[in-house]
Order: structure tokens, then C-alpha cells, then sequence
């Protein structure tokens, strides 16, 4: 009898007791809702808040997380025009997304101690000029900054990442970076007008699209298991002494203005397509001593008067070249490898084309027509490539790549 009412109360009393204890751990929670210093406070008890935190709208302007340690979740601060500082003296680490976006005040962000984040999105941080993470962040799988007031990216220096995307920082003049391995995507897009770029250690990269920068050095690339392309730059110059290869992609150079000399001297096969093009000061294309093997067409429109291509021996795809200037020469050796049908040697599978004093080469080469079919072959396999990879990254990055994707077969389809 005793037993039998005991046991059922003692059971209703422990399960109570289990519900009341995992609702009220202070340091595990689905979310922690914060809007004030004194939101924080409450949670100091804690080391780790396993949990994702997630900042109000409506805040006090300086919130200070320093007496957390690791965020195992996510940091969120989203739409928020009442604070001004967020900063953490003693969190080393935020395990999930470190989300930022559309902060119009916020002028200070210092986190001196965090070394590892999961990700990084930084969007529309319109007030800040320098990041204070004096530790420096080592770890992210990926990393989103765009429209940010920052004039550098000191303190986000990781060695190994997914995506990494700097878009649209206005003011942004220096970025370098100790980055050795990248394995989805680096876009460099629109920043500040004098960009210089370095990542003095990058050894292996999967796909690069680089647009509007000033100088972009990659003294040690070996490979690019992807494509690369250079659309829209400022520099002068582009020289990667020790590339080796570009596995599956497209190498394309479009519409850099001064552009004079590329040197890829170590180079002997592009998976992908060649494409050089309207970049109108570039007269002479000789930096290619060891190039073999192109997988797609080789494409080539600009103000040129000596193509030299002196190893090329194997293109699947067509080989189209159209100069402003006299390639007459040029086009007397290239010839020798023509299809057999078109009286070469067949290391051009293609069909062959090498066309001097065409005006129009730069703005309106539909005049030679004959390449259209290769060409958009290995512009559409390269987006092809580079979206399915870009779907495992942060939506703004699969974004940006689709639309610079989209312009660059634009500005393609509009050249030929
Ligand atoms: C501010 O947060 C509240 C509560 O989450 C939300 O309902 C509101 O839409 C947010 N306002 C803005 C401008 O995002
Ligand atoms: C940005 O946040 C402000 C509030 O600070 C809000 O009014 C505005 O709608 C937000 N803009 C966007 C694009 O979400
Ligand atoms: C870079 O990472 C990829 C994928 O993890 C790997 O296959 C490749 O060997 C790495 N390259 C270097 C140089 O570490
Ligand atoms: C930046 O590059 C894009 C191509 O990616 C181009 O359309 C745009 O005109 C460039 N902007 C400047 C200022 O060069
Ligand atoms: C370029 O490659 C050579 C030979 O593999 C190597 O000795 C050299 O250190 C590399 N350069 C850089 C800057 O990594
Ligand atoms: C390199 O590219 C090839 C072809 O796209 C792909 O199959 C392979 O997985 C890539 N390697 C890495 C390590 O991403
Ligand atoms: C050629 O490049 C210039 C910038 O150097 C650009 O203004 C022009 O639109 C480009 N032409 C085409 C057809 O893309
Ligand atoms: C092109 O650049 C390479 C590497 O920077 C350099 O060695 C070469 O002399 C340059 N060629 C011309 C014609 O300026
Ligand atoms: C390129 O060629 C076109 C057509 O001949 C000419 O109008 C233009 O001035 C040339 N550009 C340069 C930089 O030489």
C-alpha cells in the first residue's frame, strides 16, 4: 500500500525536478536573448553558453561579453541602429556563425582574445573602420565581408578556408593574408579603388574571381583546381611565378584596362578555356613559355601584335584569336597546328581562326563569328563548376559568384 503511492510520487517528484533543471540551466539554452549589458550579466555564471545568442534590436550601445569565454552557437546582431560597441575581452572562441548585419552605428568591435569562429558574415557595417581582434581570428570555415567601412582586414587571418568573400568595402586598401589553402572560393569584388592583395603563402586554391584590385600577388599558387579570373583590375602586371596548373577551370583575363604583361611562366596545362580579353594595353602575350595542354578553346581579343605560345601543343577546343594590330607572324606559326581540315597538324581540335587589323577586336568581334560554340562551352562548364561547389558556402557568396558568373558570360556573349 505504502509502496504503491510512494513510488509514483517519488517519480512525478524526479521527473519535475528534471524538466525544472533542464529549463532552467543557465548556460545551455536553445536561444539566449540579449538587449542589454544587464541581459549579459545574468548569464556570468557561465563560461560556455552552449546555445545560440542572438542581440535585439533595441539595445543599450555598448554590450561587453568579456567573462564569456566560448559561445557554442551562434552571434547574431542583426538590424540594430542603438549600438556602438560590441566587444569580449575573454571569448576565444564562437563555434557556429558570427553574424553581423546592417549595423549603422556600430563603430566598435572588439573581440582581443577570439581565435576561432565557425563562420563569418559581416554584412552592411557601415560605421566601422578597424577591427580590434588583437588575438586574431586563425579558424573559420568560411568568411563573408561585404559592405563594410574597413580600410583593412587585420585580425581575420586564417590559414585554411571554404569561401572567402570581401565585396563591395569601399574604403578597404589592404588585405593581406596568411591564407595556404583555400577549398571553395576566394571573390575579391568592388572594394576600395586601390586594393593591393597579397597572400604571400596561398599554395592551393579552388576557384578565384577577382575583380577591381590594384595589385594581387601570389608569389608561392601552385594550383588552382578550379578556374580563375581577372576581370575588371587596375594593375599592370600579374605574374604567378610557381603555377604549376589549373585542374578543371578556365584561366581568363577580361577587360583590365592597363593590364601590359602576364607572366605564368611554370604553367603547362589549363583544364578549362583561355580567354584574354579587351585588355587593350596589352600588346604582347609571351609570359606563357611552358603552356601545353588547354582543355576548352583558347580565346584571345585585344590590341596585340606577338602572340608566342611556343609549347602549345594540345587544345580540345577552338583556338580563336582577333588583334587591332598586325599578328601576322603570330598567325603563321599557330596556323602549323590548325585542324587538319584547315591545313595544320590537328593539335587544334577545333576549328582555327587568327585574324590581324580587326578594329572591332576589342568591342565588336562577332566579325570572325566561328568560336562561339567552344567558347560558351567552357564559360557554361566553369559556372557549372564553381556553382555546385558554391552551394555548400553562404548564400551571399553563391550569390555574388552567380551574378559575377552571369556578367562575365555577359561581357563574353557581348564579345563575340
Ligand atoms: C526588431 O526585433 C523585433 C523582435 O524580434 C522584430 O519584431 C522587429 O521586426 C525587429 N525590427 C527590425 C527593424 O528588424
Ligand atoms: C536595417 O535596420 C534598420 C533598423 O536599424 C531597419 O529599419 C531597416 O529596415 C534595416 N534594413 C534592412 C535592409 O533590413
Ligand atoms: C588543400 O586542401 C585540399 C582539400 O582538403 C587538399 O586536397 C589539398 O591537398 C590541400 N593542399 C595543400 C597544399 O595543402
Ligand atoms: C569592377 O569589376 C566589375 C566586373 O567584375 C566591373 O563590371 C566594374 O565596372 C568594375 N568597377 C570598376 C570601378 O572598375
Ligand atoms: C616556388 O617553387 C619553388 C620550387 O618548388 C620553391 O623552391 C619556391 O620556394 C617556391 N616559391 C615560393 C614563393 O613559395
Ligand atoms: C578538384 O577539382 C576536381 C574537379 O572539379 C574535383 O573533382 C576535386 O574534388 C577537387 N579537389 C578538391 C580537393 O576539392
Ligand atoms: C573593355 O574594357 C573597358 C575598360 O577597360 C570597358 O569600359 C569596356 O566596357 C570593355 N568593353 C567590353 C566590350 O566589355
Ligand atoms: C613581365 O613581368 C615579368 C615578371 O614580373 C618580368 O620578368 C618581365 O620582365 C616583364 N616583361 C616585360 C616586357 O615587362
Ligand atoms: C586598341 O585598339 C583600338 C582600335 O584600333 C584603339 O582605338 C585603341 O586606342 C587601342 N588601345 C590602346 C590602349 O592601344
Amino acid at each position: 500500500m505504502f509502496s504503491k503511492l510512494i513510488l509514483p510520487a517519488l517519480a512525478a517528484t524526479a521527473g519535475l525536478a528534471t524538466a525544472a533543471k533542464s529549463a532552467s540551466d543557465p548556460c545551455k539554452q536553445t536561444t539566449f536573448t540579449v538587449n542589454s549589458q544587464a541581459d549579459i550579466s545574468n548569464l556570468l555564471s557561465c563560461t560556455t553558453l552552449t546555445g545560440d545568442v542572438v542581440i535585439g534590436n533595441q539595445t543599450d550601445a555598448t554590450l561587453d561579453f568579456t567573462g564569456i569565454n566560448v559561445i557554442d552557437g551562434d552571434l547574431t546582431l542583426l538590424n540594430n541602429n542603438m549600438v556602438s560597441t560590441l566587444k569580449s575581452s575573454s571569448t576565444t572562441k564562437i563555434t557556429g556563425a558570427f553574424h553581423l548585419q546592417n549595423l549603422t552605428t556600430l563603430s566598435t568591435l572588439a573581440f582581443t582574445e577570439l581565435t576561432s569562429v565557425g563562420s563569418i558574415n559581416w554584412v552592411s557595417l557601415t560605421a566601422i573602420d578597424v577591427l580590434t581582434f588583437t588575438a586574431g581570428i586563425k579558424t573559420a570555415e568560411n568568411i563573408v565581408v561585404s559592405d563594410t567601412f574597413l580600410s583593412n582586414l587585420d585580425g581575420l587571418d586564417v590559414v585554411s578556408a571554404g569561401t572567402i568573400d570581401i565585396n563591395n568595402n569601399h574604403r578597404l586598401v589592404t588585405y593581406t593574408s596568411s591564407l595556404a589553402n583555400l577549398t571553395n572560393l576566394l571573390n575579391i569584388n568592388a572594394n576600395g579603388l586601390n586594393l593591393q592583395v597579397s597572400f604571400p603563402d596561398l599554395i592551393w586554391i579552388a576557384d578565384m574571381t577577382i575583380s577591381n584590385v590594384s595589385s594581387f600577388s601570389v608569389p608561392a599558387l601552385r594550383t588552382v583546381n578550379g578556374s580563375m579570373r581577372f576581370d575588371s583590375n587596375f594593375f599592370t602586371t600579374f605574374n604567378a611565378p610557381n603555377l604549376t596548373s589549373t585542374t578543371t577551370g578556365d584561366v581568363s583575363f577580361v577587360s583590365n584596362a592597363q593590364l601590359k604583361n602576364i607572366t605564368l611562366p611554370q604553367l603547362t596545362s589549363i583544364g578549362g578555356g583561355f580567354l584574354i580579353a579587351n585588355n587593350t594595353a596589352q600588346d604582347q602575350i609571351n609570359g606563357f613559355g611552358k603552356l601545353k595542354t588547354v582543355g576548352g578553346a583558347i580565346n584571345m581579343r585585344g590590341n596585340f601584335t606577338d602572340i608566342e605560345l611556343p609549347a602549345l601543343n594540345d587544345v580540345k577546343g577552338a583556338f580563336d584569336i582577333v588583334s587591332t594590330g598586325d599578328i601576322s607572324d603570330s598567325c603563321a606559326t599557330f596556323k602549323k597546328l590548325a585542324p587538319s581540315s584547315q591545313g595544320g597538324n590537328g593539335d587544334i581540335q577545333g576549328s582555327y581562326t587568327c585574324q590581324s587589323n580587326n578594329a572591332q577586336a576589342n568591342s565588336n568581334p562577332t566579325a570572325t563569328g566561328s568560336s562561339s560554340g567552344s567558347s560558351s562551352t567552357g564559360s557554361s562548364s566553369s559556372g557549372s563548376g564553381s556553382g555546385n561547389k558554391g552551394s555548400a558556402a553562404a548564400g551571399i557568396s553563391v550569390n555574388s559568384l552567380a551574378v559575377l558568373g552571369l556578367a562575365g558570360v555577359a561581357v563574353i556573349a557581348q564579345m563575340l
